[in-house]
């Protein structure tokens, strides 16, 4: 069995990604929230529901417990919440972390998203200069198509795509679930072309 912890569990990403890594046997999952009563839905005999905020270092530590692997699925203020899931981590001795990032962090896209992505900006930077084994995945916007479609672009790359379906964004992080050593201290732009 992999103990996945999903930080951020009720974001209309992490909600897609839950029902795709659940068709896994071999996966339990730790949904972290601080709206529970929105995971009814994802109700599964592998799920286990924590009420909890990134922001609360203890809480979040508390959660850390026994997991191999953190999917972290959060907006907000988002470089406070990189620290805290670091720090959180480190004290757990956890090492695998998959971060949800944003296209348009290294200026790569053609449009300029300007001072909205700075939080992403600034969360990148903490998971990038952490000792964790992390990948950031830096999607373009979100399509409710069910279609898994899409191309990888890697950091210094031009970003190529505009939109990308849930489903697909959840299709890459099952792949890199079920082979953790992929995509090391990668950040992959991923949209459809
Ligand atoms: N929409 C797009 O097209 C697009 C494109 C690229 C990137 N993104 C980014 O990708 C990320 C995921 O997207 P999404 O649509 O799934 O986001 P979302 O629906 O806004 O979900 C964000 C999650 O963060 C959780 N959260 C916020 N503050 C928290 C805290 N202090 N403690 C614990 N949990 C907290 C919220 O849960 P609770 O409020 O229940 O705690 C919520 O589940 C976001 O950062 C989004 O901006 C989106």
């Amino acid at each position: 069995m992999k103990n996945i912890l999903v930080l951020g569990a009720s974001g209309s990403l992490a909600k897609v990604v839950i029902t795709v890594l659940l068709d896994n046997p071999e996966i339990k999952l730790t949904l972290f929230s601080r709206h529970i009563t929105e995971l009814i839905p994802l109700t599964h005999e592998r799920v286990s529901v924590v009420k909890g905020d990134v922001m609360d270092l203890a809480q979040l530590e508390q959660a850390m417990q026994g997991q191999d692997i953190v999917y972290a699925n959060l907006a907000g203020e988002l470089e406070l919440m990189a620290k805290n899931v670091v720090q959180a981590m480190a004290k757990q001795n956890i090492k695998r972390l998959i971060w949800i990032s944003s296209m348009g962090i290294y200026d790569e896209t053609e449009t300029d998203h300007g001072s909205i992505l700075d939080p992403y900006r600034l969360s990148a930077k903490v998971i990038e200069e952490s000792k964790l084994d992390y990948t950031l995945i830096r999607p373009a916007w979100f399509t409710n198509g069910i279609e898994v479609d899409y191309k990888l672009t890697r950091k210094g790359e031009a970003f190529q795509g505009d939109q990308v379906s849930r489903r697909s964004i959840a299709a890459l992080i099952d792949k890199l679930i079920q082979k953790p050593d992929c995509a090391i201290g990668e950040s992959l732009g991923i949209a459809k072309v």
